[in-house]
């Protein structure tokens, strides 16, 4: 066959492949109705009596258990609500890890409400200003999503999250018009909050427990029959409840939707790579191996420069075949790749910001070299991940970041 006879040729697995991608929230979420209705609850004042208060809400589990798709469903569906009532309520979505400073939040935030930011000489006070002056000026209100958080809080010591919330409450305005969901894996980063700003958060948590293999079960059934994101017929015989069995969390899987959605994707492709008309438990068995390796580096997370240095070092691995390698030889791969990709490499206080962050990540280790090696050094490890792999995740990652970077170049 060739290539454009497959590229041309439509797909006996996926009707709607894009409706089993991360970021796609599907029409409703199996087993996340108590969460929305607890969030509905704490926010029925922004309905009922807008302006009255300005509400902050934590949504707390570990990863894979709906929380960004939770937080974007209720966005989605509040402004429908406050649409029928005449209020007009802006959705905002913020990922932290992205963007680690309340001016690049500020920014983001600003951009997707479609104001006009200059591209410098703006203070994340003035930006605050610009956003809150519109609402007050067009009567409009915000629901403003920071996920990731716990990124935030470490990166700037909570101060990010203390001038926010401040702002917010000391309005110069009477009405309150910006209300916040916080998302974070989990509560640590919380003690590095101010009191009073802690002590509101304390009594606005909701939790995300793990999916069962059932509940895993029909989300994936879910995105067969609802979204139509496969055809039915191209699911073989006890696939989705293999998948579930997998992945669920009392047979000790990780109870992660994005994993299970994943390896139904991955096992979809296989087939399709096969020709075969549906998807087998060979197939899901491999994708599903794939998958555990692909969602356990959260490769999409990634920044510009994180993702090169990264590239720098599995490729110095590669080369080496050293278990471990000096950073000092990472950042002359990393220039290297900078120049192939004609990106202009970042100093060496930058660099060591991502090893931190790699490392935070759990991609990486890196330890001081101790004796018997010459001057001081830091070494680095890679020690779960199969470096072609990690390879081919992160080229392709890159492409897409290159992509909309030379949209919008500035963003990294
Ligand atoms: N209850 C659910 N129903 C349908 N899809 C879900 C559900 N929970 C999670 N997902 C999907 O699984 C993936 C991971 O969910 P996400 O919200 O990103 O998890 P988290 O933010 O907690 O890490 C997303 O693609 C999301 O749409
Ligand atoms: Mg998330």
């Amino acid at each position: 066959m060739g290539l454009e006879d497959i590229l041309y040729r439509r797909s006996k697995i996926f009707k709607h492949e894009e409706r089993l991608q991360v970021d796609y929230v599907p029409t409703y979420l199996p087993h996340r109705e108590q969460q929305l209705k607890m969030l509905a609850l704490m926010f029925t004042p922004l309905i009922n009596e807008p302006g009255s208060t300005s509400q902050k809400i934590i949504l707390t589990g570990r990863v894979g258990t709906g929380k960004t798709a939770v937080a974007k469903y209720f966005g989605r569906e509040i402004k429908k609500i406050g649409d029928r009532k005449g209020i007009k309520i802006n959705y905002v979505h913020v990922n932290c890890h992205k963007n680690r400073s309340l001016f690049l939040l500020m920014r983001k935030t600003a951009r997707d409400l479609k104001l006009p930011v200059p591209p410098r000489g703006f203070s994340s006070q003035e930006l605050v200003g610009i956003v809150s002056n519109m609402l007050e000026e067009r009567d409009e209100y915000l629901l403003l999503t920071l996920d990731e958080a716990d990124y935030l809080i470490r990166a700037t010591d909570g101060d990010a999250l203390y001038n926010l919330s401040r702002i917010s409450d000391e309005a110069i305005h009477e009405h309150k018009r910006v209300n916040f969901i916080f998302i974070m894996r989990d509560l640590s980063a919380m003690y590095l909050l101010d009191d009073s700003v802690r002590s509101t958060l304390q009594h606005n948590i909701i939790r995300f427990d793990p999916y069962t293999s059932s509940q895993i079960c029909d989300i994936l059934w879910a995105r067969v029959t609802e979204e139509e994101a496969l055809y039915p017929e191209a699911i073989g015989e006890g696939i989705i409840e293999h998948i579930g069995d997998l992945v669920g969390y009392e047979r000790g899987g990780k109870g992660d939707a994005r994993l299970a959605l994943e390896t139904l994707w991955r096992a979809g492709k296989y087939a399709e790579a096969e020709g075969a008309s549906e998807i087998g438990i060979e197939h899901v068995r491999k994708a599903y191996s794939d998958s555990l390796i692909a969602t356990s580096a959260d490769i999409s997370a990634l920044r510009l420069h994180e993702a090169i240095l990264l590239m720098a070092i599995a490729k110095m691995l590669k080369m080496t075949g050293f278990r471990r390698i000096k950073l000092g030889d990472a950042e002359k791969m990393y220039e290297v790749i900078c120049e192939q990709l004609g990106e202009s490499p970042r100093g060496h206080t930058k660099i060591w910001e991502y090893v931190q962050s790699l490392k935070n990540m759990g991609i990486i280790e890196a330890e001081k070299s101790g004796k018997g090696i010459r001057g001081k050094s830091t070494l680095i490890e890679i020690p779960a991940i199969p470096l072609d792999t990690l390879e081919k995740m992160l080229w392709e990652h890159l492409k897409g970041l290159r992509k909309s970077g030379s949209r919008r170049r500035n963003v990294f």
